[in-house]
């Protein structure tokens, strides 16, 4: 069983290591923010309300959150394990997250910290672009399509998610810092958390997880 939290930044690759890594060792990724994103696409109610946080780039309240986590963690496709990708986001929901699984027989084998400096993030976010219909990532200098607005996997339109622009950046990138790095010492002193270079090609970082998350096992 590998149960998986990607740690990081806005934009130090968590969702791209993550599909990787779901492929590599079948299990699923858990993505808060791509669960938000549809909720919002499909206009419900909790999408409804998420939206003005995420615009903003304020973290969703945490009610909210944690009640689609525990839902997702329930599915049966988590049974031999789960990578999560942007959460927990504060302490209250890592403390959340520890009762939950402590109550399911379950706990955290490893946090991968994907390490990326700020001048960096802020190029990755400003520059990436998504596919409106099958979520495929693109950056605009680093990983463009083959035609500028159109998805190479399936055709449809893509477009610049809302809380990428410069002003949201800054403000998702303050909350990060203010709010999510002291998970970096939460996890640290249970000798949980291992921190990986996010700079450089996906492939080699890729490498750089698997390492960090198999040397965690031993
Ligand atoms: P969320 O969707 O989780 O956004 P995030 O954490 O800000 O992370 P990103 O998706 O922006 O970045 P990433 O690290 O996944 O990077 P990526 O792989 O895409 O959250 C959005 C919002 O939802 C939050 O602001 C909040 O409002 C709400 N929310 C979500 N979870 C919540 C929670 N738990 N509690 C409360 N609120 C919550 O890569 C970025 C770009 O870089 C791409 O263009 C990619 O192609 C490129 N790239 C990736 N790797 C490399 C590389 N090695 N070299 C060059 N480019 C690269």
């Amino acid at each position: 069983m590998r149960n998986l939290i990607l740690f990081g930044a806005p934009g130090a690759g968590k969702g791209t290591q993550g599909k990787s890594l779901s492929e590599r060792y079948k299990i699923p990724q858990i993505s808060t923010g791509d669960i938000l994103r549809s909720s919002v696409k499909n206009k419900t109610a909790l999408g409804l309300k998420a939206k003005e946080y995420m615009d903003r780039g304020a973290l969703v309240p945490d009610e909210i959150v944690l009640g689609m986590v525990v839902e997702r963690l329930k599915s049966d496709d988590c049974e031999k394990g789960f990578i999560l990708d942007g959460f927990p986001r504060n302490i209250k929901q890592a403390d959340a997250l520890e009762t939950l699984l402590g109550a399911m027989g379950k706990g955290i084998d490893s946090v991968i910290g994907i390490d990326v400096e700020r001048k960096e993030l802020v190029r990755r976010l400003s520059g990436r672009r998504v596919c409106r219909k099958c979520g495929a990532n693109y950056h605009i200098i680093f990983s463009p399509p083959l035609n500028m607005g159109v998805c190479d996997k399936c055709g449809a339109e893509i477009y610049q998610r809302d809380d990428d622009r410069e002003d949201t950046i800054e403000a998702r990138l303050k909350v990060y810092e203010q709010e999510t790095f002291p998970l970096v010492d939460y996890y640290g002193k249970k000798k949980l958390y291992r921190p990986v270079n996010g700079i450089g090609s996906v492939d080699t970082i890729t490498e750089s997880v698997v390492r960090a998350i198999e040397a965690g096992k031993s």
